[in-house]
């Protein structure tokens, strides 16, 4: 990629893609480093993918259930960002595991944002854990997709406070905010070539290397 070029983003939802608006409002901008080329949705009522389609963005159905095995649908899904060129895919709300294969295949190049401050609750319901355990903190994480779920390096989390009085429902709202910040913040990262992958962690370059 050139000091002109934007990063080839692709983006995987399943449903409501709040993230994936805060994307494509990112991109949007005239000198955000990064622009989406496509969203794949595995629900053909995902509402992201009106928001797509209002942003100009080609989109994709492929619903999980007309294939046999995870390996079938993650290679049509494989197969579409590569004929999209894309550099890196992002998952925004998509709830469906991916294979090994798949990890591998997009390995350093596919990222995931989490509804906690990993490696604290991993998996679902993370509004209600959170409070069940009594944190005075939560938040969402970016991270690198790896073969376990919800774990891979980090390149970046923001913390919201847990108030007195909270639902799921409110905090969850907190944090969703924090995650529109967060998303764009970190794709830019990645995109200004400022993100290096040491072993389990992530280092941060101070600017950007790029003219
Ligand atoms: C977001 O809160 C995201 O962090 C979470 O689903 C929501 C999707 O909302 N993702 C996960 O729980 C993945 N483990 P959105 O569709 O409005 O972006």
């Amino acid at each position: 990629m050139n000091g002109t070029e934007r990063l080839r983003v692709g983006v995987l939802i399943s449903g409501r893609g709040s993230n994936l608006q805060a994307l494509l409002d990112a991109c949007a901008e005239a000198d955000f480093p990064a622009e989406i080329v496509l969203v794949i949705s595995n629900k053909a009522d995902a509402q992201g993918l009106a928001r797509a389609e209002s942003a100009g963005v080609a989109t994709k159905v492929v619903p999980h259930l007309d294939y046999a095995s995870r390996e079938a649908f993650d290679a049509v899904v494989t197969a579409a960002f590569e004929a999209a060129e894309v550099d890196l895919i992002c998952m925004a709300g998509f709830l469906r595991l991916v294979t090994q294969g798949f990890v591998n295949r997009w390995r350093d190049r596919l990222i995931n944002i989490h509804p906690a401050l990993l490696p604290a609750f991993k998996g679902l319901d993370t509004h209600e854990r959170a409070l069940a355990a009594g944190v005075t903190e939560h938040g969402c994480t970016v991270h690198f997709v790896r073969h376990e779920m919800d774990d891979g390096p980090i390149l970046g989390q923001a913390a919201v406070p847990v108030l007195p009085g909270d639902t799921p429902d409110s905090l969850a709202a907190r944090v969703l905010e924090a995650e529109h910040k967060l998303y764009p913040q970190c794709l830019r990262l990645i995109a200004e070539g400022r993100v290096k992958i040491r072993g389990d962690s992530v280092a941060i370059a101070e600017s950007s290397p790029r003219p």
